[in-house]
């Protein structure tokens, strides 16, 4: 075991390591302050994350690893965020969770860290601490729920919230059957099942390295899952002894690696929020095209909600994302390690598809090219994305009018008025939605169908928005429309009936209004009123510090990496 970092604390027998120890002592025998590792369990289960509770039985398992393997393990509660519960919008705390993370394991005589997480934003977040204290640091991701039905139809967690929900809008779904799926939605124990960001992120972060290889995508209430926990935290105590870290793991190779997974799972578009974000604290050159230079090539092989039929115990069943990566191994980049010192490559070999329906082949892929399209345009100078798969192929190519909504209020009042002037080849547009403007870049980009359309059977329309969109979510939706109109984008300048035209194979997103006539004109009073303006507190210093969607979204202050290192002692 090399010198440990906990040891700057503990060791000697001067007055401060005194106050360290005898604090912690509490049943912890005399030889937990000479040369064991302290491996701190970062947990997100909380209540008001629901995703995420189960998160203290798997510290349990945690717990017995570290020990086992001559550990000390110590449990560090940190902020949690369910992203169902909190407004108005979980995303505009995932960098507050990771600088909470950050600052709590540097703060702690710590060696090394078990981060566990679920629920969208906290694997995001967790990781982008652990990079930026580059502790030793391994992810078991909480899993998703098990399938639940609703008159015999599996329900897929939030892409059926959608759909259901328009079916009580269009008429054909009445309120009570609505309520009573519910429980339905909800079986157990777990996050989303769809693959929605929860399941991109879990399967993400073992693309790139951060997980035990075979571990993400393992259902929460499988008991495996709790096995794995316990392996995990034998391993935490070999990182420390390895000294590998985070900036040992992640690399550009692993970031080329989870971009293919990306393309290869359907993932969440807020996928590309959260690698530009954790990339930005390693100091890693990641940017927005590099999603459209790795992953659009890569065929979707996932049949999985949103983009197709199962879900996510049918991943696990078919042989997970092991099986997947093997199917694509020759786009993946076969330098990149694991936490366990092997590269990811090595685990490929004995990965078969036990379900070729749910983990399709390479040579019938589900989409042929898949991934992430990035669009520039007078309406995106700074980038925008979309999610061909998740789309309608024939509105991939589209010119329209423009119906424009100044901010979210103007949407919920105008957007089912029978007099709205709209057709289903209009384009709906929705500003004031970005990290800035609403703030904190909600999950809002998929706006609803308007009700006389959905009357008429009109179920996509192309939308373009500066905020994300549920990963659950389906559509012809452009957004990150980055610079965002609260960030003197020019989407605030649009007017309702100016043309739009999308061209995905173009990469193109315009409005047909000469540069001359767009410079000339300013944004709507009622688009400005509606950008948030805090006075005070997290949102206050979120607003003015935040970046745009194209690098991640991240604070100005916190990209890069402080280390571990305390310079002063606490007395
Ligand atoms: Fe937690 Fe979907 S709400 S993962
Ligand atoms: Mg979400």
């Amino acid at each position: 075991m090399p010198e440990l970092r906990s040891a700057q604390w503990y060791g000697g027998d001067g007055r401060d390591a005194y106050i360290h120890r005898a604090w912690m002592r509490r049943g912890l025998p005399d030889d937990a302050f000479t040369g064991r590792p302290h491996i701190a369990i970062a947990n997100t289960a909380s209540d008001l994350a629901p995703c995420n509770r189960h998160l203290s039985e798997v510290a349990r398992s945690v717990r017995d690893g570290v020990h086992e393997a001559g550990g000390i393990p110590l449990e560090l509660p940190v902020i949690s965020l369910g992203e169902t519960q909190l407004r108005p919008t979980a995303m505009l705390w995932r960098n507050l969770a990771a600088m909470a993370t950050e600052e709590l394991l540097r703060g702690n005589p710590v060696d090394g860290v078990v981060l566990l997480g679920g629920c969208d934003k906290t694997i995001p977040a967790l990781l982008m601490g652990a990079a930026s204290v580059d502790l030793p640091a391994v992810v078991v991701p909480g899993g998703p729920m098990l399938t639940g039905t609703f008159k015999g139809i599996p329900l897929g967690c939030g892409t059926d919230v959608w759909r259901l929900s328009e079916e009580v809008r269009a008429g054909t779904l009445s309120r009570e059957e609505f309520t009573r799926s519910e429980s339905a939605m909800i079986r157990s124990r777990g996050h989303c099942n769809t693959m929605g960001t929860a399941s991109t992120m879990g399967l993400l972060a073992e693309a790139l390295g951060m997980v035990v290889p075979g571990v993400a995508g393992t259902p929460a209430p499988d008991s495996r899952l709790l096995v794995a926990a316990h392996g995990t935290g034998r391993l935490a105590v070999e990182l420390v002894a390895a000294g590998r870290r985070p900036s040992t793991v992640l690399t550009k190779a692993s970031f080329h690696n989870a971009i293919v997974a990306l393309g290869a799972i359907g993932g969440s578009t807020n996928a590309v929020v959260h690698l530009l974000a954790i990339a930005g604290r390693l100091g890693i050159d990641l940017t927005l095209d590099d999603f459209d230079r790795i992953g659009s090539r890569v065929p979707v092989l996932v049949d999985l909600l949103p983009a197709g039929r199962f879900l996510m115990d049918d991943l696990h069943r078919a042989g997970g994302l092991l099986a997947v990566l093997r199917e694509v191994r020759d786009l993946l980049d076969p330098t990149a390690l694991t936490v366990t010192g092997r590269p990811l490559v090595d685990y490929l070999d004995d990965a078969p598809i036990w379900d070729t329906e749910v983990i399709r082949p390479r040579s019938a892929p589900l989409v042929d090219e898949g991934g992430i399209a990035v669009l520039r345009g007078n309406l995106a100078p700074g980038g925008a994305v979309i999610k061909p798969a998740a789309a309608s192929p024939e509105l991939l190519t589209h010119r329209g009018p423009a119906v424009v909504f100044d901010s979210i209020e103007d949407l919920h009042a105008r957007i089912d008025d029978p007099d709205l002037d709209v057709t289903a080849d209009s384009v709906l547009v929705l500003r004031g939605c970005g990290p800035k403007g609403y703030p904190g870049m909600p999950e809002v980009s998929n706006l609803p169908m308007p009700k006389k359309l959905l009357a008429q059977g009109v179920r996509d329309m192309v939308r373009v928005c500066d905020g994300r969109m549920s990963g659950t979510a389906y559509g012809t939706v452009v957004l990150h429309v980055t610079p965002e109109a609260a960030a003197g984008g020019p989407l605030a300048l649009v007017r309702t009936g100016d043309i739009v035209s999308l061209d995905v194979a173009a990469r193109r997103i315009d409005v047909e209004v000469p540069d001359d006539e767009l410079a000339a004109r300013s944004p709507n009073q009622a688009t400005v009123d509606g950008f948030a303006r805090p006075a005070r507190g997290w949102e206050r210093l979120y607003v003015d510090h935040v970046r745009q969607a194209d690098t991640g979204a991240d604070l100005d202050f916190l990209l890069g990496s402080s280390g571990s290192e305390v310079s002063r002692e606490s007395h």
